[in-house]
Order: structure tokens, then sequence, then C-alpha cells
């Protein structure tokens, strides 16, 4: 039986400074924020469904509350590259525990527990991966509801749970899929505050027994020219770039009649840091230089299901 150090990163507890940086940060996502603060709380800890209907329905027994408790603790996290999938998922964590005034645990799946490719291993690993969070998040719930929470964090699920029905996929892909769609079920109605996030580019290519599963499907899409801005404007600040600069850039990393707009990740992980690189050690950065940089620059091809 493989251990916690085999299967998972080092586990973080949330709320911690750095994550909650970061979810503050994110920009043009507060509509999923919001609705995955809410579904994750109901998941995590069901009892207080129990408790908002007698205090808002004067009862303890509202039928529809019995659908929430089989419900898969599943989220998938799809759409674009660089707009803020893994960045969530590794942070929302520290405002749920916020929410629901609880300690929140992160596993991050280890990347080497996708197997080597041995016949068996990838169906092992996974299905001890869940089984030791089955063990811990049923200590995390107590009579009176959760204790703490355990978010399970599946970054790049594409291949671990690409369609069984995918061509050319290999007998240890699939069993990968079953052994993924087992756990999730071990999970569904255990009275377990697990909840697991998965990650992918390629929605079209998750298995569609996942997809079902999912008690929500967020998606994530290219920043509008607001969200440009927002991002811009935080990262640039300090810098002394006018506003007249900023208005520029937001039209140049905008999407042009042959080209998708820059991604949220071309702003922070290309174009900004490109600018002071260049700049670095000798000048500052200067506002034509970061013009001509975005002009130049080609935004990230958007991610095709057939790639
Ligand atoms: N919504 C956002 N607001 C502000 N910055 C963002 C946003 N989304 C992404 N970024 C920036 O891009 C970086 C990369 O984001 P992240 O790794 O979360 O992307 P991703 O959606 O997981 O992409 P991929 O599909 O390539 O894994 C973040 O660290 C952050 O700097
Ligand atoms: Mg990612």
């Amino acid at each position: 039986m493989a251990n916690q150090d085999d299967l998972f990163h080092p586990v973080i507890e949330l709320p911690e400074p750095v994550r909650q940086a970061r979810y503050d940060r994110l920009v043009g996502l507060d509509g999923i924020k919001q609705r995955l603060r809410k579904e994750a709380a109901l998941l995590a800890d069901p009892q207080r469904l129990q408790a908002w209907a007698s205090q808002h329905h004067d009862t303890d027994h509202v039928a529809a509350l019995s659908l929430f408790t089989d419900r898969a603790p599943l989220f998938v996290f799809a759409g674009d590259v660089g707009s803020g999938k893994s960045a969530l998922a590794e942070s929302f964590g520290g405002d749920l525990a916020k929410f629901l005034d609880l300690p929140v645990y992160l596993y991050r799946l280890k990347l080497s527990t996708r197997g080597s490719g041995l016949v068996g291993e990838m169906t092992t690993l996974i299905g001890e991966a869940f089984a030791h969070l089955h063990h811990q998040g049923g200590r995390a719930r107590g009579p009176r509801g959760a204790t703490s929470v355990l978010v399970f964090v599946i970054d790049e699920a594409d291949a671990l749970a690409q369609s069984r029905e995918a061509q050319q996929m290999h007998h240890e892909d699939r069993a990968g899929v079953d052994a993924f769609l087992a756990g999730i079920d071990s999970l569904a109605g255990a009275g377990v505050s697990v909840l697991v996030v998965m990650c992918t580019n390629r929605v079209g290519a998750l298995d569609p027994a996942i997809l079902r599963r999912a008690a929500a499907v967020f998606n994530f899409g290219r920043p509008d020219d607001l969200q440009r801005r927002a991002v811009l404007e935080q990262a640039l600040s300090g810098l002394g770039i006018g506003p007249g600069t900023i208005t520029k850039l937001v039209e140049v990393t905008g999407p042009t009649a042959d080209r998708p707009g820059f991604t949220y990740s071309d702003l922070t992980q290309r174009l900004i840091p490109a600018a002071i690189v260049q700049a670095f050690p000798d000048q500052p950065v200067r506002d034509p230089d970061l013009l001509t940089l975005a002009s130049d620059m080609a935004p990230s091809p958007v991610f095709t299901e057939s790639e």
C-alpha cells in the first residue's frame, strides 16, 4: 500500500496567506467563486442545509434535502489554457474554510500516481488515493457535521479520465477511468467531507460517466476587455504606466478577425514578465516598449478538442 507521500504532494492547510492572495487576484471569476463556495459548502457539510431549512422554512423535513446527500462530491473545471482553473482549484479552499469556519486540507494528486504504464498500477494507485481520502474524510465528519474538509485536486485530468470510447486508448487508461469512477462513487452519500476537483482543457474528452456524476461543471474562458484591463492594472501597478497606455494595451491584446484575444496567463506570465526582463537591469519599463511587445506577441492558440 502506497503511503500518503507517494500519492499526494505535501498537504496544505487552508486558509493560508499565499493562496488567499492568489484567490483574491483572480479576475472575472466572481460568478464561479460564489457558486463554488455554496456548492462546496453543501457537499462538504450537508447538515448546513438542515439548519437553513429550519431557519427559512420552519421545518427539518424538506424533501429536497435528500437530493443533496447522495450527490457525488465532484466539480469539473473546464476551459481555455491559462484561465485560472488550477489557480482557483488550489485556492478556493481558503475561502471555503472561512465560510464554514473549518480547516480545509488541500490534497493534490502527484503526477507519478498516473503510474508508469504497468498493467494495474494506475488502477491501484488511484484506488489507494481514494481509499486514503475516504478514511481521512470520514474522520473529518462528526455527529454534528463536518469538523474539517478535504479538497482533492486532480489537475490536467485529461489523460486520466479520457473517454473510454476514445480511439487508440490503452487498456491501462481505461482502467484508470474505472478506478476513478469507483472512487467517486465510494464518496457519494458516504458521509465523508471530501470534495474532488478535476481540471481539464478538454471537457469533450472526459468520459461521459464522469461528467454525469459532476455536481457542477464550471467553464473558464479568455478575459474580455474589462477583465484584461483589471489584470493589467493590477499587474502593472507601481510601474508608472499611463492610463492611455493601459487602454491601448487592452485593445492590442483583444481578439481580431484572424486570432483570439490574449489569455489571462498570456498577460501575467508572458507579456508583463517579458517587459520587465527587457528593462532589467538598466532601464525602467517604458510605455512604448510595453506596447511594442504586446503588438509583436501572439496569443496562445485556442485549444481544440482534436489536439
Ligand atoms: N482569472 C484570472 N485572473 C487573473 N489572473 C489569472 C486568471 N487566470 C489565470 N491567471 C494567471 O495565469 C496563471 C496561470 O493560471 P492557471 O494555471 O490557473 O491556468 P489554467 O486554467 O490551469 O491553465 P492550463 O489549462 O494551461 O493548465 C495564474 O497563475 C495567473 O497569474
Ligand atoms: Mg492548469
